[in-house]
């Protein structure tokens, strides 16, 4: 398996490939795979004749320096992982340094959305979605993707991504990928590696909330639900709850008033210890 670290050769080596009417997918990452990242690869995989899996944890799409330096880097195990599934050598990494990304100018451009980059996230992490709609367009624009393929756990940074395709007009098709879980329905995520014992029994409480909330979705309103869920976390005593809304996935605003003509989700940002957990579930 091929592994770049420079733009300026993994570049070329694509160009080429197109040139033979290869389809490429991009499965871009943070590292620290685990399954829901090799479902996305295998997606990839199956939809393409190519994919480059982009391992790099972008700076500029943290808003605390803690976060940064804690997230775990784990590329050898990486590389080991995706080897698994690199039969037939149509796999290619991008591991580059934020040199070869940023050169030398670590800052993100200014991006609008529409007013979606404003709600939950955007809203509790200043700067976040400049950060990654940074860092995705110049993924884009080095790796030149046919299809790309983000998980619905991060549904917003999705919704970020459709827009930022249709505003620079990019031909790259989007794809949305289920949310892979844990077996007691803990949303698989990078940051799960660094949860302690205690912590990580204590997690699947989240998913837990959320499938109590859909059940709920039916016969009560958003704003009894939302009050139901502050004080199931106000309870608890490990998890703090940053956030929980119930929004339109359009919009991404809390709902004021359901409408059965309009989809909804639920939206939930956790601490557990100083480790940020977000997850959601479809309601209708
Ligand atoms: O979802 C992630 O891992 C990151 O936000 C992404 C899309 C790789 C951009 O850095």
């Amino acid at each position: 398996m091929k592994i770049y670290n420079q733009k300026t050769v993994i570049s070329p080596d694509i160009q080429v490939l197109k040139s033979q009417q290869h389809t490429i997918g991009l499965v871009p990452t943070m590292g620290a795979l685990h399954h829901g990242h090799l479902a996305l690869v295998k997606k990839a995989l199956h939809d393409n004749n190519y994919v480059v899996v982009s391992i790099f944890v972008n700076p500029t799409q943290f808003d605390n320096t803690n976060d940064l330096s804690k997230y775990p880097r784990t590329l050898n195990n990486d590389v080991e992982l995706l080897k698994t599934l690199n039969e037939n050598n149509r796999i290619l990494v991008y591991a580059p340094s934020v040199d070869d990304i940023y050169e030398g100018d670590i800052i993100s451009q200014d991006y609008k959305f529409g007013g979606i980059e404003f709600e939950m996230e955007g809203r509790f992490r200043k700067g976040h979605f400049d950060g990654v709609g940074t860092i995705v367009k110049r993924l884009f624009d080095i790796l030149k993707p046919d299809k790309a393929y983000f998980g619905k756990k991060d549904f917003q940074q999705l919704q970020i991504v459709k827009a930022l395709v249709r505003n620079y007009d990019m031909p790259v098709n989007i794809v949305g990928c289920e949310i892979h879980r844990e077996s007691d329905g803990l949303a698989m995520s990078s940051r799960n590696a660094r949860l302690t014992e205690e912590y990580r029994q204590a997690a699947p409480f989240i998913y837990k909330t959320l499938k109590t909330a859909k059940a709920k979705f039916g016969t009560e309103s958003a704003n009894k639900i939302t009050e139901w869920v502050e004080n199931q976390f106000a309870k608890h005593d490990l998890l703090k709850l940053e956030y929980f809304i119930i929004a339109d996935i359009e919009t991404l605003k809390p709902v004021k008033r359901k409408s059965n003509k309009k989809s909804y989700r639920a939206f939930i940002a956790v601490y557990a210890d100083d480790i940020r957990l977000i997850d959601n579930i479809a309601l209708n």
